[in-house]
């Protein structure tokens, strides 16, 4: 009912350790190894071994996709990302393309596309040709390339242990049966290691990897689809912090920065997409992104007629950017962002991204409210990063431009956790506000009717046993708030 990554910003939870995101990704990219298997044994059996060690199997590959080109922001909907670990219904393909639907797993030796138009994930049989070739390229010690999908050495040491942990589950006694009959099918797997020990000396590391996609990207040769692949695949690689402190290095990060200005809508919302998870907790990359000219670029996105998608992605790289980052704040100040986000929440058609505005201001307001006492109490952040929380000047600059009054406007909005958002966010600018607050009869009025409906749906939980549920917190904040203003 109230699951807790509601609770959560939508742009914080994104490299905290172990994150499910990431071994959904893993798992992911796991996905290419179990073709690159099917490859080496050019039989299906590999697909049995995949689906045996499901733990690295190829389950729902499309997930990634569908989390950035659907919007089910990865981020916030932490839990959503795990990957169930039953096999999903496997798809058959054909020659031609076909959909791949939500749940359904493919078969390995697959062709997978994204295509741009839907955003769906499409899938056909391998050209059988192709597949040779394939074949031969990896013989040859050619790095085997499928659909950009790229596996590391560690990723191919996992698999190859896995592999063998298969081997040796084949030589129990039940399976007695079927390992003399996938010997007569198959080649040993002496050979298949050493197939592999061949393909790690072609292995690509992820700097590798990351200056093959940039130079897709930068390439005036590639063609769009082309580039927001290599966007899509290199959000990836950022999420891991030296990672992104590489793509710094060579010149990376500025050549994605200059994407947010490109005139190709899909260009800016994949290159937000890539800087969101670099910039996430990451201040040596924040810095240089804020002199690269990253803020400008995030705001004048926000502020100019753009697709609710590319808005999103850019709204969600402005507050990896922000988060933690006292000096990123001072600007985004300066430079007016504060009236940018307004007219933005104030737009037809955006109200989706209201909800995440309110959560990014909540996020802000509270961030410099535990930096001062933290600093008080522990006295363990370095003067000058207080000295920058101090400055900047958060809370007076909401109150003079309105945002009292649309916050309180917000809780108009239908669906709970929205309200929980805008309540949380009224709390928080409750000592700020407090005048207008009391003034709005609208407010009190909407807080009243609000205070109604989850007194019922608090009681409807109580019944089914749950004294502390969603309902009766959101309540509870109502209550408080209320009292606060009589
Ligand atoms: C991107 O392309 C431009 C122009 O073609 C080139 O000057 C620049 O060095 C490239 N950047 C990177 C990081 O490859
Ligand atoms: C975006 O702006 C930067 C600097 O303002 C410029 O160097 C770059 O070429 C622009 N990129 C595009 C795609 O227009």
């Amino acid at each position: 009912m109230a699951p807790d990554v509601l609770r959560e910003s939508f742009c914080l939870p994104l490299r905290r350790p172990l994150t499910m995101p990431h071994q959904g990704r893993l798992l992911f990219r796991m996905a290419p190894l179990c073709m690159l298997l099917s490859m080496l044994m050019v039989s299906c059996f590999n697909f049995c071994l995949c689906h045996k060690n499901s733990e690295f199997a190829l389950t729902n590959p499309e997930k990634r996709e569908k989390s950035s080109t659907k919007e089910t922001e990865r981020k916030e909907t932490v839990a959503e990302e795990e990957l169930e670990p039953e096999i999903l219904e496997v798809f058959h393909p054909t020659h031609e393309w076909q959909a791949l639907h939500p749940g359904q797993a493919v078969a390995a030796g697959s062709h997978v596309r994204l295509n741009l138009q839907t955003g769906a994930r499409e899938v056909k049989l391998q050209d059988e040709d192709k597949f040779q070739t394939n074949l031969k390229g990896l013989k040859k010690g050619k790095r085997l390339n499928i659909n950009t999908n790229t596996y590391t050495s560690q990723d191919l040491k996992n698999a190859l242990a896995k592999f063998k942990e298969g081997a040796e589950m084949e030589n129990s006694k039940e399976d007695q049966e079927r390992q003399a009959k996938v010997k007569r099918l198959f080649r040993p797997i002496e050979e298949l290691k050493k197939d592999f020990e061949e393909l790690n000396v072609v292995i690509e590391t992820d700097m590798q990897i990351m200056v093959r996609l940039i130079n897709k990207f930068n390439s005036s040769s590639s063609s769009l689809e082309e580039k927001i692949a290599a966007l899509f695949d290199l959000e990836y690689y950022v999420h891991q912090m030296d990672n992104a402190q590489d793509l710094l290095s060579f010149g990376g990060l500025q050549v994605v920065i200059n994407g947010l200005n490109s005139t190709e809508p899909l260009v800016k919302e994949y290159a937000a997409f890539v800087l969101g998870a670099a910039f996430s907790s990451n201040p040596k990359v924040q810095v240089e992104a804020i002199e690269g000219g990253a803020l400008q670029k995030l705001l004048v996105i926000l502020a100019t007629e753009q697709p609710l998608s590319t808005k999103k992605k850019a709204l969600f790289a402005l507050c990896s950017l922000l988060r933690h980052f006292p000096y990123a704040q001072q600007q985004f100040l300066k430079l007016g962002g504060l009236q940018v986000l307004r007219s933005l929440v104030q737009e037809k058609g955006m109200e989706v991204l209201a909800v995440r505005v309110v959560t990014l201001l909540y996020d802000l307001v509270t961030e410099k409210m535990f930096a001062e006492e933290d600093a008080e109490l522990m006295r363990d952040m370095s003067p000058e990063k207080l000295q920058q929380y101090r400055q900047v000047r958060l809370l007076p600059s909401l109150q003079e431009q309105g945002w009292c009054e649309i916050t309180a406007h917000l809780l108009a909005l239908p669906e709970h956790d929205a309200r929980e958002k805008v309540l949380q966010t009224l709390g928080a600018l409750l000592a700020t506000c407090r005048d207008h607050f009391h003034q709005d009869t609208q407010l009190r009025g909407t807080l009243g009717t609000l205070q109604a409906e989850y007194q019922a749906l608090a009681a409807l939980e109580l019944q089914e046993g749950e004294d502390e549920g969603y309902f009766r917190e959101l309540l509870d904040s109502i209550n408080s708030l209320l009292t606060e203003l009589r």
